[in-house]
This record gives C-alpha cells, sequence and structure tokens, in this order.
C-alpha cells in the first residue's frame, strides 16, 4: 500500500468501526455458497470487498509464501481501518476487519513447521487458513510447494495437521488440491486429507498437467463428493474450475449431484467481473463498474500499479456500451500513471462513501456466511437417487431456500451507472463471456511477493 500524499482528505469514522464479533467458521459456513478463489495479484482487497458486496459467501486471499509473510510489519491505517503486512518494500498482504469473517488466508508452504508460524503471524486478521496443493508452476513445484504436494502426501497432511494443532478450534484449516491423473489416486488422498481435520476441501477440477484453457472434469468430482460423504465426514467440498457466475454455479452442482458440490469457487470469471456472484451480475463494467472500484482503491490507498492491473483484467458482457465509449476508458486505463490522471473519468474521489456503502452490505449480513446467500439444492433425478442411500438422507436433510433467503440473493442496488462517465442502465447478465488474452488470464507465470520483495509467481 502506498502512503500517497495526494489522497483526498480523509475521514477517520469508518476507521473506528468496532470489529465484527462472529461465530468460527464451521464446515456448514462452507456449502451452498458461491466463493472467491485465491488469485495471485488479481485477489486485491477491493476486489474482495466487491465480491463480498455483490453475494460471494467466502473469500480466498492469494496464496502468500509462509516465509514472505513472516519478514512483515502489521501496520494498522488509522484513518481507513485498512491492514497491511508490509515487508521491506511493499505490502505482501493486505486486509481490513469487515472481511474478517470470511476471509480464507491461502497459505504456499512445504514445511509444517513455517506453515504454522506463518499462519500465527497473521492469525488475528483471518477466519481460516488453505494449503495451495495445487499450484503447478515451476516456481512453486521446485521447492515442494502447491502442486508438488499432490505427489508428497505425506508432507501434504503434515502441514495440515500441524496446522489444525495449532490453530484455535474456532479458525478453520482447508485445502485445495488438483484432480490425479487416476480417479483411486485422488480419492486415496482425499480421504488422507479429510482424515487430518479439515473443515473444507477444493478440488480444482484440473489435472496437474492441464492448462486452464482444458475444460474442467467436473464430472470426476460426483464420484469424490459421494465418496466423502460415504466416509461420514463433515468436511465441505468445494467444486473449483469452469464456473461462470451464480447461475452457472447452480449447473455445477447440478452435475456433480447426488447432492452436488457443496459450494462452486470462481476464479477466473470473477477476475474478470467481481460481481459474478451475484444473480445479477453488472454488465458494462467500463460505465457500471471500473469507476467506482477506482475511487474504492483510492481510498483505501491500494498502490496504483495494483489498481490498474486488477481494472485491466475486468471485462464482462456489453450490453448497453458503445464500443467507442468503452474504448475511451480503456485508452485512460492504459496510458494512466496515477490516480490522478483518471481525474477527468473517475472524479469526484468519493471512494470513502464507496466503502461506506459496502461496510454496510457486509455488516447486514451479521458475519453469517452460507446462509446468507445460499445455492438452491442441485436437482436430483430419481435415478441418481437410488445410486446412493447416503447422499439421499443428506439430500433430505438438505433445507429449501426459502423466501426470505430467495430475497437475500438479490445484489444489493449498485452505483450504477456510474455519472462520472457514461449512462449504463443494469442489464441481465448475458452469457457470452470474452475469453482472455492469455497474458491477462494469468496463463503466463503470475508474480507474487516473496521474502526478499522479489517477484516469483504462484498460481
Ligand atoms: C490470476 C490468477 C491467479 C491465481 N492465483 C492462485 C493462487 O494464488 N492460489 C491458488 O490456489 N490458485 C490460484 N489460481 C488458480 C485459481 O484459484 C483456480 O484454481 C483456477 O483458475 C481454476 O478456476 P477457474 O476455472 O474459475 O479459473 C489463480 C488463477 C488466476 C486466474
Amino acid at each position: 500500500m502506498s502512503r500517497r500524499s495526494s489522497s483526498p482528505p480523509l475521514s477517520p469514522r469508518l476507521a473506528k468501526r468496532p470489529r465484527l464479533d462472529f461465530e468460527p467458521l464451521t464446515p456448514e459456513d462452507y456449502k451452498n455458497g458461491v466463493v472467491l478463489a485465491p488469485m495471485v495479484r488479481s485477489g486485491a482487497l477491493p476486489t474482495r470487498l466487491y465480491a463480498l458486496k455483490h453475494g460471494a459467501s467466502l473469500v480466498w486471499g492469494p496464496e502468500t509464501v509462509d516465509k514472505a509473510i513472516l519478514h512483515t510489519e502489521r501496520v494498522v491505517d488509522p484513518t481507513t481501518g485498512v491492514i497491511s503486512y508490509v515487508g521491506k518494500t511493499k505490502a505482501l498482504f493486505t486486509t481490513h476487519p469487515v472481511e474478517k469473517p470470511y476471509l480464507i488466508y491461502q497459505i504456499g508452504s512445504a514445511d509444517p513447521e513455517l506453515a504454522v508460524q506463518a499462519a500465527r503471524t497473521v492469525l488475528q486478521d483471518v477466519a481460516g487458513f488453505d494449503l495451495n496443493c495445487g499450484c503447478p508452476k515451476p516456481f512453486s513445484t521446485h521447492s515442494g510447494m502447491g502442486a508438488a504436494l499432490l505427489s508428497n502426501p505425506d508432507l501434504l497432511c503434515s502441514i495440515l495437521t500441524a496446522l489444525r494443532e495449532a490453530m484455535p478450534p474456532e479458525i478453520s484449516i482447508s485445502a485445495k488440491i488438483r484432480l490425479l491423473s487416476s480417479q483411486e489416486d485422488t480419492l486415496k488422498l482425499v480421504e488422507r486429507i479429510v482424515n487430518t481435520g479439515v473443515n473444507a476441501l477444493t478440488v480444482h477440477c484440473r489435472t496437474r498437467n492441464m492448462r486452464k484453457r482444458e475444460k474442467a472434469h467436473i464430472d470426476r468430482l460426483r464420484e469424490i463428493v459421494d465418496f466423502v460423504r460415504g466416509l461420514g465426514r463433515d468436511v465441505a467440498l468445494i467444486e473449483n474450475g469452469d464456473c461462470e457466475d451464480y447461475q452457472d454455479a447452480i449447473r455445477i452442482r447440478e452435475i456433480t449431484a447426488y447432492v452436488g458440490a457443496d459450494s462452486v469457487m470462481i476464479a477466473t470469471a470473477a477476475e474478470a467481473n467481481p460481481t459474478c456472484f451475484s444473480p445479477n451480475p453488472l454488465t458494462d463494467v467500463e460505465m457500471t463498474f471500473i469507476p467506482q472500484y477506482m475511487r474504492l482503491c483510492r481510498y483505501l490507498n491500494n498502490h496504483w500499479s495494483s489498481t490498474k492491473f486488477c481494472t485491466a483484467q475486468f471485462k464482462g458482457s456489453h450490453v448497453n456500451a458503445r464500443r467507442a465509449d468503452l474504448k475511451g476508458l480503456r485508452d485512460a486505463i492504459q496510458k494512466a500513471k496515477s490516480y490522478e490522471d483518471m481525474d477527468a473519468l473517475v472524479a469526484p474521489w468519493t471512494g470513502e462513501d464507496e466503502f461506506k456503502a459496502i461496510v454496510d452490505v457486509i455488516e447486514k449480513r451479521d458475519g453469517r456466511r452460507g446462509q446468507a446467500h445460499k445455492l438452491p439444492p442441485p436437482v436430483v433425478s430419481a435415478k441418481q437417487k437410488a445410486l446412493s442411500d447416503v447422499e439421499i438422507k443428506r439430500q433430505e436433510a438438505e433445507q429449501p431456500v426459502t423466501p426470505e433467503q430467495e430475497i437475500n440473493l438479490q445484489t444489493p442496488p449498485a452505483a450504477s451507472p456510474d455519472p462520472s462517465v457514461l449512462n449504463a442502465p443494469l442489464a441481465p447478465a448475458n452469457k457470452l463471456r470474452m475469453p482472455l488474452p492469455a497474458m491477462l488470464t494469468g496463463d503466463l507465470p503470475t508474480p507474487t511477493p516473496s521474502a526478499t520483495g522479489s517477484a516469483s509467481s504462484l498460481r
């Protein structure tokens, strides 16, 4: 986080809000929701706050390597309340108390002791810890982290066990894995992981060698879900891979029925549109979303380079916008070297109001996670039901969505169309999404902070 002297005058009002009291995360909190995936660079604090505002039931922070966070200093901005873990040259992790009940901090590690030290460092600011066991990039795997853990289940499980033993019971522990080539090996690994006492397990339905443009094997999750239910463990199973938005999450749960995966995690589509968690996501994001995002970023002192990078990823369907109008904003962002350079299109800088609106929406959830944004139970055919007695019982135990919960699914009124840019009314989501160039989607290595402040890439 930069400490920019040119920031607009700030009010201490929001910083003085009391920290939310909330119940510890349980496996239930990981269920029936759509959650934001861990994303290096793209999963910055402002993006997580918007994801929560628009219906994400939980948010994962970007992977941070264990050693890197150990050498940081925790700094609280007295004006905004933003908490930064500052390394030698920059903040390696940034959060705000308002997201704490929903925030899962992802650790990159190949060492139980270091993982525990890293977790202790940020413990007071998060609700749970997740171990990255899926990053296939060499800079992660060469030191035994990420997807390398998939072929070293002893180490993987020893890290999870160490975290579970060292962390207080109210702090949840989870893992994020990829599929192994053989389903039998995947099930063996899953069994070992759920026996460590984790609350949740995310399965990215691609194998280590699959490129992100290859279709995820969502169909393979169904057997995994049923297998875990058969073990009788209360561990939430989260599908990850190829989910476009809230409506698509309903489709995905049905593919993984009997009861379906408990929740669905979105990365790429959320990187392109952080409002995709809502049944009514914003369209024409250049006009409806980017200006407010920039204002919030400036208020939170988000480093300009991070703001610029994230806004460059925002896409989404165009319903009412004219091509020429969109180009103007895109060109301006590309040329801008600071927030001031966006004055003509984004001022007035009312980020404090934007932040207050987000805080109000999140605080209304009162620490509840899945309950406030529940996915409907998947539709299960008679044939599917007949295949598993265990699942039938569980299906029957599922509570239907009440009208009250349906209302809660609606995205709160958004500050759009943005007055400073163009007039574009909200419209229903258009399922057609523009493919992202590889350099924006992360097919290329994504830098992440290391202990020395040098960039490495972790996915
Ligand atoms: C920009 C970007 C950064 C990512 N960073 C991480 C990360 O820090 N940790 C992790 O476990 N996965 C990371 N991933 C992988 C995603 O969490 C997710 O597993 C993958 O993109 C598949 O989900 P999707 O089909 O919704 O994109 C990243 C993905 C993207 C696009």
